[in-house]
């Protein structure tokens, strides 16, 4: 099968998880529902939970326990993408080949529809507890590092950073904080919660979080990467956005040629310290390689 299959097929997976973790459309506030749903549904390449679910299969896992946290990760990434588009933030209109949430649904709804679906997403976590008893140990440890990287030490601190230095000129250690946090956090979520599911010890859950964090940073550079070189129709969502909104990103720092030469020595380290989990042709080294060189 070619990756592309492959990757297409995990999707479909992803997206059948959520569906059945939406919420019910019911009572006077249905509109958010609605909204949540808009957001959610509206496609995107479903990374982070195909990391989670990867890393939690590497490690062995093999049960549905892993399911609450494949939807409540694309819920707490979707939320962060409804309001990075906010007016307030980068304000841009198009995401996921739509119109932005606050567009369609108001900047009020907008904003509540971020609120309900990070609060959503530990709900939805939460249900882990409904199943075995003997996955409590394990889903407290995930949800502690869920809440802790979508936080102010995490996604949250690292967007902060990044408003509040647009429009200046920000250092390279700076922007690495910046990208750390605000993009590598959630990958870093993503691969750890996966492997605490599948009991990895400790140390190995340490390990697959500098990977994922790698991973993180050559996934954001590349993104810098896109929207000056792409088009919106490719993305889904509008090119020179940073120009715009005068971020200081790797591109303008160090220019694309060496931003590139950037994203692929992080993915080759990533790579090479995969290795030692890895028993033979793994989807998981054919996807890092494949998010260096994306188009969308
Ligand atoms: C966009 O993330 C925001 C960044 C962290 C760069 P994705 O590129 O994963 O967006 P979707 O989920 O595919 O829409
Ligand atoms: C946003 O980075 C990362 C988030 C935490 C949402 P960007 O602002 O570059 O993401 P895009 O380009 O709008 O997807
Ligand atoms: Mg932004
Ligand atoms: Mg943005
Ligand atoms: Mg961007």
């Amino acid at each position: 099968m070619s990756f592309n299959e492959e990757y297409k097929q995990r999707t479909e997976y992803i997206e059948e998880v959520l569906k059945k973790y939406l919420p019910e459309k019911e009572g006077y506030q249905s509109v958010i529902m609605d909204a949540m749903e808009y957001s959610l549904m509206a496609g995107g390449k479903r990374l982070r939970p195909i990391l989670m679910l990867e890393t939690y299969r590497l490690f062995g896992g093999s049960g549905k326990e892993i399911e609450p946290f494949l939807a409540a990760i694309e819920m707490i990434h979707t939320y962060s993408l409804v309001h990075d588009d906010l007016p307030a933030m980068d304000n841009d209109d198009y995401r996921r080949g739509r119109k932005t949430t606050h567009i369609v649904y108001g900047e009020d709804m907008g904003i509540l529809a971020g609120d309900a679906l990070l609060n959503y997403a530990f709900e939805t976590a939460l249900r882990v507890f409904d199943g075995n008893p003997e996955h409590c140990v394990r889903a407290g440890k995930a949800l502690k590092i869920l809440a802790q990287k979508a936080g102010i030490n995490g996604m949250i601190g690292g967007q902060v950073v990044d408003v509040k230095e647009s429009g200046h000129a920000v250092s390279g250690e700076m922007l690495d904080f910046i990208y750390r946090l605000k993009t590598g956090a959630l990958l870093e979520a993503s691969m750890m919660v996966g492997a605490v599911m599948a009991g990895a010890s400790d140390g190995d859950v340490e390990a697959i979080g500098k990977i994922a964090g790698k991973i993180g940073l050559a996934f954001q550079i590349q993104d810098d990467i896109l929207d000056v070189t792409s088009t919106t129709e490719q993305l889904g969502k509008p090119v020179h956005s940073d120009e715009k909104n005068e971020k200081t990103t790797y591109v303008t720092w160090k220019g694309i040629e060496e931003a590139r030469k950037d994203t692929t020595r992080l993915t080759r380290e990533a790579v090479e310290e995969l290795h030692r989990f890895l028993s033979g042709d793994d989807f998981l080294e054919r996807l890092f390689g494949w998010l260096v060189y994306r188009e969308k």
